[in-house]
């Protein structure tokens, strides 16, 4: 029940309350005479210290704190998609409409819209018995994404009715333990807790990503974790934005969490007007945006990943694919830090709170493919990247390492390849997947059974690379022998022809497994035949000169379906090398 106390002390986002009564951790309590949102994150006797998620200046000791009695909790149902969140899932838009900007103080706005109507069928049958997490009926989301309204109890339905319905609506009702409760297409779920599942699987299918670094050298799996660290301006946005474009994810949660007001605002307006390349649509059709901007309070960002994790991991157990982007989770992490600073905890490394490491740990955890609650046979998944922005590049900071530790894929951008317009700037050496093992099986059976030896030679030849520089930078290229100027020749071949990759041009910014095998497989034949031929003694000088050499660096441009272009070029790789050799 609502309790009602008085403000005692007041330290930015963090505030004591004194007098609340029956007040639980993690309760969500309104501050001030305001009604400020704020948690309670500690209680020592009789104050209960609270992170308040708005602004706090101006508020004064003495005025009112009430408890709700209930914890920070995030609205499921039809709506959530399309929308842009703050970080307590309040639609941005609707705090601009009320007050003229986004960040204003005290507004109540519910997180899914009242009035809309939604078209509800219902699949299940008065008198079914129905577990926790069953399917009762489906919603048409948006365009392209239907959503699956599931059932918070198990009992038995003892009424349930298709029709057009508000999320407040009751469609139904159910008999649980013999109360009679009614069915609504949203329920309350609370963030700072994992939505439970039947079953973890193991991560035996990769993310389709389009990114032929990631997808050949670093696979993420479906349900995996990865991390993008780098230095400013390395491209971790434009990583993370071709990845929710590009993914063969269904659902993608993108977290924002702006160092700068501007890039943030970015994102407000580039993301809806990004269009999904599989259907023609706003990509939005099947988004949640959650945007943190800088001059936002740091509680609601602290918040936000509890709150984009949780809306995931509701899609996922709707039996979807969910992609969750956090970016950049280092200004997470400074959250975290200011807030311990304002709790006068002992500060551990950088000031970093002892429990940094824990936290990311736990956010991380709640990735995974999962077999589904419910009757019905229903598996989802939920895979996150995190982008991390070590200051000054330098990855030996708590954030970056922490990260490390738990995360299974680390794509390593690295400023000296941006620089050099590589992009991707992801450092092929420097990167890895701990999912490779697992997934080859995947890559044998689906895409040809040829291909993790071949993307293990591929990179043998870029390591090699990095020896043979090393030499060259002391005697230059032609003190070396052929065959291995001929391994210089090839790994430039991979390097330029194959992993950098424009997110911009319209063919290449998406490659399909298929067409990363066919590529690849071109430059792995030409590496086998210029070998062959150097060994038969054929001049590097003429192999360098081979008109199919041209071919090669063009594949990226061939569009999906003219894969047959691709296998032309294999022929051609053949034909040509027969004709040198020959000609000797
Ligand atoms: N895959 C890519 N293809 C083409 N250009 C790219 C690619 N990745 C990055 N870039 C270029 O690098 C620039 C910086 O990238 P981005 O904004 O993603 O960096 P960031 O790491 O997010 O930087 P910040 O630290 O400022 O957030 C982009 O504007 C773009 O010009
Ligand atoms: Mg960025």
């Amino acid at each position: 029940m609502a309790s009602k106390g008085r403000l005692a002390r007041i330290s930015g986002p963090v505030v004591v309350a004194k007098g609340l009564e029956g007040a639980k951790l993690y309760d969500v309590v309104k501050v001030g005479e305001l009604g400020l949102s704020g948690e309670i994150i500690k209680i020592v006797g009789d104050s209960c210290v609270v992170q308040v998620y708005e602004d706090t200046s101006g508020l004064k000791p003495g005025e009112p704190v009430v408890g709700t009695g209930v914890p920070l909790s995030v609205e499921l149902g039809p709506g959530i998609l399309r929308s842009i969140y703050d970080g307590i899932q309040r639609p941005l838009d609707k705090i601009r409409e009320k007050s003229g900007t986004y960040i204003a103080r005290g507004i109540e706005v519910p997180a899914l819209e009242r009035k809309t109507k939604w078209e509800f069928k219902a699949t299940r049958k008065k008198g079914e018995k129905i577990e926790a997490g069953d399917i009762l009926g489906e919603v048409k989301e948006t365009d392209v994404i239907m959503h699956r309204v599931l059932s918070p109890y198990s009992g038995k339905l003892t009424d349930l009715a298709s029709g057009k319905y508000t999320v407040e609506d009751e469609i139904g009702e159910m008999e649980v333990s013999g109360k009679k409760v009614p069915l609504k297409l949203h329920h309350k779920w609370t963030v700072r807790k994992p939505r439970p599942y039947k079953e973890k699987l193991p991560p035996v299918v990769p993310l389709s990503t389009g990114m032929r670094i990631i997808d050949t050298f670093a696979p993420i799996a479906k349900g995996g974790t990865a991390c993008i660290p780098g230095p400013f301006g390395s491209g971790k946005t434009v990583t993370q934005q071709s990845l929710a474009k590009w993914s063969d994810a269904e659902i993608v949660v993108y977290i924002g969490c702006g160092e700068r007001g501007n890039e943030m605002t970015e994102v407000l307006n580039e993301f809806p007007k990004l269009l999904d390349p599989k259907s023609g649509k706003p990509l939005m059709e099947r988004t949640v945006l959650i945007a943190n901007t800088s001059n936002m309070p740091v509680a609601a960002r602290e918040a936000s990943i509890y709150t984009g994790i949780t809306l995931a991991e509701y899609y996922r157990d709707m039996g979807y694919g969910v992609s969750l982007m956090a970016d950049s989770t280092s200004r997470w992490a400074e959250a975290l830090r200011e807030i311990s600073g304002r709790l006068e905890e002992m500060p551990g490394e950088e000031g970093y709170p002892a429990y940094l490491a824990r936290k990311l740990a736990e956010f991380y955890e709640r990735a995974g493919r999962v077999k589904t609650l419910g009757s019905d046979e229903r598996f989802g998944s939920v895979t996150i990247t995190g982008a991390v922005s070590p200051p000054g590049g330098d990855i030996s900071e708590p954030v970056s390492q922490n990260t490390l530790r738990v995360t299974k894929v680390f794509l390593a951008l690295d400023a000296s390849l941006a620089h050099r317009r590589h992009f991707p700037a992801i450092h092929w050496l420097n990167s890895y997947s701990l999912y490779t093992k697992t997934l080859d099986p995947w890559y044998e059976e689906n895409l040809s059974a040829d291909f993790p030896a071949m993307r293990n030679a591929a990179m043998a030849l870029l390591q090699k690379e990095a020896e043979l520089q090393e030499v060259v930078q002391l005697v230059g290229p032609d003190a070396l022998p052929e065959r291995e100027q001929e391994i210089l020749l090839v790994s430039r071949m991979l390097r330029e022809d194959y992993l950098q990759q424009s997110a911009y041009h319209e063919v290449d910014a998406f490659s399909s497994m298929k067409k990363q095998y066919l590529m690849l497989r071109n430059i792995m034949r030409f590496h086998e035949r210029a070998t062959a031929a150097v060994d038969l003694g054929a001049q590097l000088k003429s192999i360098m000169g081979l008109k199919v050499r041209e071919r090669i660096g063009r594949m990226k441009e061939i569009p999906e379906e003219k894969h047959k272009d691709l296998e032309a070029i294999y022929k051609e790789i053949d034909s040509e090398f027969d004709a040198l050799t020959s000609r000797r």
